[in-house]
């Protein structure tokens, strides 16, 4: 697993994100190149944190192969809201789509290459229906759309700031 952050430039009101991915998403560049582009994750990613200067919002990255890593990552709430690409995981994790929905972060569901056209397995998807967006068969764009429209809900008030939750729930 891995994890990284970089503040945009008005840090301390700056909408906070976190970009979730799962399992074998660090193998980008060489895993099934056909299906999922050559860009690796470190790239997709310093494109998602050159975007998201510009939008003035932080992003924090998170990647892992291990379900309760992910899980465990979702439960600091150290966030406003998620960019995901749950893998593997959206297609069978009744765990995952649980921490969604206990932490209370609106997420944006991503996927390079679109599941859904893919092997009838990958149209099970335990997350779509509490996602408030999705950006599926994009490549890294798609993460690029949805730090947009997470901004974009940022600006016009829909997502509300959460600084205090873990404090909140925890003291
Ligand atoms: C994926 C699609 C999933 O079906 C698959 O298991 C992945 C990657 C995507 O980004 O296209 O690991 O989430």
């Amino acid at each position: 697993m891995s994890e990284t952050s970089m503040s945009g430039a008005g840090a301390g009101k700056a909408l906070r994100v976190l970009v979730l991915n799962g399992p074998n998403l660090d193998l980008l560049g060489t895993r099934e190149p056909a299906i999922y582009g050559r860009e690796t994750l470190g790239e997709i990613n310093a494109g998602i944190a050159a975007r998201a200067v510009e939008l003035d919002v932080t992003v924090a990255f998170f990647q892992s192969n291990h379900e309760g890593a992910l899980i465990d990552r979702l439960h600091l709430r150290d966030f406003d809201a998620a960019i995901v690409n749950a893998a593997g995981l959206t297609h069978t994790s009744v765990s995952l789509r649980d921490a969604l929905l206990a932490v209370e972060r609106p997420f944006v569901e991503v996927h390079l290459s679109d599941p859904a056209t893919r092997e009838p397995f990958r149209r099970v998807n335990f997350l779509e229906d509490i996602a408030i967006a999705r950006f599926v068969g994009l490549h890294a764009r798609g993460y690029t759309l949805a730090l947009e429209e997470l901004a974009r809900r940022w600006a016009a008030g829909l997502i509300p700031a959460r600084t205090r939750d873990v404090e909140a729930l925890d003291g």
